[in-house]
Parts: C-alpha cells; sequence; structure tokens
C-alpha cells in the first residue's frame, strides 16, 4: 500500500507502471468474486479489510488501459467488462462516500457532520500543502506551480475558509507517512490517512492538477451534505412540518454557499495554461458525470429536458432518469403549496432563496469557466457541447430574479431505456 501511494506521487498516476496497475486490477477482479460469492465465510474485521480494498482496487481496475499493448490475452481477458466512466474512480469517490457514510442509510445530520469534518481536514490538508509548496520544502506536484501572486491569493483564501471551519468537528489526523497495510485504513481512525493519502491521486505531477482535484472533493463533500439536507426537507414539507424543513434548508444553504468559495479559489488563482498544461491526461473524465450534483439538481428542480441525454449517457447516472414520472415532486413543486403567511412559511421560502442563489451563482461561476478555461467551441471532456450544454440550464433555478417562484420546467416524456443495463438505487452515493 505503501509503495503504491509513494508511487503515484512521485509520478502521477497516469504514470504508474502498468505492471503494477495490472496487478491491483486483477486482484480486484479475485476480490470481488471472493467477497460476493454466497460460500465465503471471513470474520467481521476481515470482510472490512477486504470491502475496503475493493474500493481503491476498483478505481485501478477502472482506469486500467486496455489497449493491449504488451498484455497477454489471459490478462485482458481477466480485465475486461463493463467498466463504467473514469471521473468516479479518478476522483475516488467511492472512499469519499464510504467516509461520509452515504451507503449506509444515514440520516442527513450524519451525513452532515461527516460532511463538516472532512470539509475541515481537506481545507487544512490544501493549504498545508500550498504552505509547504510555497515554502519550497515539498515535491509532489512540483511541475508548472502558480506565479507568486496566485499562490498569495491562495493562501489568502484557503487561510480564510479554513478558519471559518476551524471549530467544525475534527477528523482522525494522518500519520506522518502512508500506513504500509491494508487494515491501517480502516475504521473511523483511518479516515484522515484515508483523506490524505488515497483519495487524492493526481493523473500527473503538475501542481494545479492537484489543487483542481482538491476543489473536486470539496465540491463532492458539500455537494453530499447539500443533498442530504435537501431531501429531508422535501420528506418534512411533504408532512406539512415547515419549521424543520427551513432549518434543513438554512443548513444546506451555507454548505452551498462555501461551495461557491471554494470554487472561487480555482477560478482566482489557477491559470488558463496551467490548467491546459494537465486536461489532457484527465481523459474523459468530467464531472458531468458526478451523481451527486445530478441528483441535487433533479431533487430541487426536476429533471431539466436539457439533460436528459446526458444524464442517459452515463450508465453510472441513467438511473436518475426514473424521476421522470408524474409523482416525483421536486423541492420546487413542494415550495409551491409552502404559505407565505405564516412564519414558519416566510422562513421556508427565504432559506430556499438563499440555497437558490448561492448554487445559481456557482453555476454561473462555473459556466464562466467553461468560457474562460476551454478553448472556443472545444466539446466538454464529458462528451457534451461543453459551453453550450451549461447554458443550456443554468439559468433553470427555483426563484426569479424579483424572489416569485419560477414554475416547472417543459415537461419531458421519459425516454426509452431498452437494451440498456439501468439498476434502481437508493438516492445516495448508488455506486457504493
Ligand atoms: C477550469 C475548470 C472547469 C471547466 C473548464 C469545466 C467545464 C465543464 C464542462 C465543459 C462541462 C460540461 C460537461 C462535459 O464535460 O462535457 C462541465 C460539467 C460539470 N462540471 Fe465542470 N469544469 C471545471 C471545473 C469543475 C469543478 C472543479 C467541478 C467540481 C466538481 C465541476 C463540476 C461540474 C459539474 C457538476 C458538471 C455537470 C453539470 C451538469 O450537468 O449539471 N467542474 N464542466
Amino acid at each position: 500500500m505503501a509503495q503504491y501511494v509513494l508511487a503515484t506521487r512521485a509520478v502521477g498516476r497516469h504514470y504508474l507502471d502498468p505492471e503494477l496497475r495490472d496487478r491491483m486490477a486483477e486482484l480486484y477482479v479475485d476480490l470481488r468474486d471472493v467477497l460476493y460469492a454466497s460460500d465465503t465465510v471471513i470474520g467481521r474485521r476481515e470482510r472490512r479489510v477486504l470491502r475496503f480494498a475493493e474500493l481503491v482496487l476498483q478505481s485501478e481496475w477502472k482506469l486500467a488501459d486496455l489497449s493491449g499493448a504488451g498484455r497477454s490475452l489471459d490478462v485482458l481477458s481477466v480485465l475486461s467488462g463493463p467498466r463504467g466512466k473514469r471521473y468516479q474512480p479518478y476522483a475516488n469517490v467511492r472512499l469519499l462516500n464510504q467516509i461520509l457514510g452515504t451507503r449506509h442509510r444515514s440520516s442527513d445530520a450524519s451525513i452532515e457532520h461527516h460532511c463538516r469534518q472532512v470539509l475541515r481536514f481537506l481545507l487544512r490538508s490544501w493549504l498545508e500543502y500550498e504552505r509547504r509548496s510555497a515554502a519550497g520544502t515539498e515535491s509532489w506536484g512540483w511541475q508548472r506551480p502558480p506565479s507568486a501572486g496566485e499562490m498569495d491569493e491562495r493562501l489568502e483564501r484557503l487561510s480564510a475558509l479554513s478558519r471559518e471551519t476551524a471549530a467544525w468537528p475534527a477528523t482522525p489526523p494522518a500519520h506522518d507517512s502512508p500506513p504500509a497495510r491494508w487494515d491501517g485504513y480502516v475504521g473511523t481512525a483511518g479516515h484522515g490517512d484515508i483523506l490524505e493519502y488515497l483519495v487524492n491521486l493526481p493523473q500527473t505531477q503538475h501542481h494545479e492538477e492537484n489543487a483542481f482535484l482538491r476543489v473536486i472533493h470539496l465540491t463532492e463533500v458539500t455537494t453530499s451534505g447539500i443533498l442530504a439536507r435537501t431531501l429531508s426537507a422535501r420528506t418534512w414539507l411533504e408532512q406539512g412540518r415547515l419549521r424543520e424543513a427551513g432549518r434543513c434548508l438554512q443548513r444546506a444553504a451555507r454548505l452551498a454557499q462555501l461551495q461557491l468559495d471554494i470554487m472561487r479559489v480555482l477560478r482566482r488563482t489557477m491559470s488558463v495554461e496551467n490548467f491546459l498544461g494537465f486536461r489532457k491526461e484527465t481523459g474523459d473524465a468530467s464531472a458531468v458525470q458526478m451523481t451527486s450534483s445530478q441528483a441535487l439538481n433533479i431533487h430541487l428542480l426536476g429533471v431539466h429536458p436539457n439533460k436528459v441525454e446526458a444524464l442517459e449517457s452515463v450508465p453510472e447516472n441513467a438511473f436518475l432518469l426514473f424521476h421522470l414520472n408524474d409523482r416525483f415532486q421536486p423541492l420546487r413543486s413542494l415550495l409551491q403549496d409552502v404559505p407565505q403567511g405564516t412564519e414558519d412559511g416566510a422562513a421556508v421560502l427565504s432559506a430556499a432563496r438563499d440555497l437558490d442563489e448561492a448554487l445559481y451563482a456557482w453555476r454561473r461561476l462555473h459556466l464562466g469557466l467553461a468560457h474562460r478555461y476551454l478553448p472556443k467551441e472545444a466539446p466538454g471532456s464529458g462528451g457534451t457541447s461543453g459551453a453550450p450544454y451549461l447554458s443550456g440550464f443554468y439559468q433553470d433555478r427555483l426563484f426569479d430574479p424579483s424572489g416569485c417562484l419560477f414554475p416547472h420546467p417543459v415537461p419531458v416524456s421519459a425516454p426509452s431505456l431498452d437494451g440498456q443495463h439501468v439498476r434502481a438505487r437508493s438516492v445516495f452515493s448508488p455506486l457504493n
């Protein structure tokens, strides 16, 4: 394990020794067979270690290059099979979800608690990384660092965010070096080490890819917290419990504001040249494949007609199209029935407005990134038209600028999913 982490940090994941990656991918296939065979008898502790190993190994299996050069047919036949899109293994999203507890049917309070722990840890870890880089004591991600001016602004912004989260619950700290064995990562005591050593594995040695992945992780975590609270707010509204719904939306709005501030760090401190320097190596990994974000937008606004094709083309997200049915009520529909004249009703609408405002500002900023960082008319790495795709729905929101609720988007009928393998799974982290 330690060798894997150190090797990946030394050369970048894209340049890992193909033999090491093949070995990990083969191990994943073996492990999967053992873990899910009905006659496997293993103890609880062993099962936890193996389940954890499965998360790490699966991402190597998904990223393995099967183009065939230099591989025996035996190896290729073991490694082949439908592997899904690259964003999730690239960003190690399943590992993050494991720490957030989104796969355990956890309560919204528990998920938010873990989100806050992880956000505090990741912000601090990023700040420390940039401080070491600025001081010249960090060798990880040494290529194409930001300019001195960009670094100063980044340190300032990260210090402010880290101060803002300093009183949030803490994660057990990481050790000074990566644990040498799998079981060193298992259990709550291993969370710090997972976050420090296993979640962030850039493809290259480019400093800014390292920073970019950190923004992705922070966005994943804030999105999970916002989604957890939005789902609860919907349930409370269905039961007419306005006060509770208002509190959930308020908490979601605070996380959405933080998410916006995190994206501003990228926008303000990463140059276009440095972004384009590592973009090729990330391949077709794109956050259009980000399940939590797609789910959040659907639970807030419903399925937008302009996104059906993008959802349909990502096997991990196609199940979300089940929300295209008359019985599903996104938050936008439920808000229509909230009485404006009562104190609790006004609090719900005010919190929903704050949430809507922060998320809308994020979408505007993000669309600006697509215009600024990508060559003109370049398609997105996720296979969409890029900026035009994002323009097609970024203005769809809960409230108009005068604070009135927007009506539903144009309804669309569910597309035919004939022949596609779509599994109905729970709303949260279906891939875990
Ligand atoms: C310079 C940085 C970035 C650029 C140029 C960019 C560009 C794009 C583009 C062109 C798309 C359309 C889908 C496709 O790839 O074909 C997209 C989708 C998306 N991006 Fe980014 N992006 C950037 C950073 C980020 C970051 C750091 C996150 C954080 C997770 C993020 C989250 C998303 C999400 C959630 C979508 C899906 C939008 C939707 O379908 O609702 N992006 N991005």
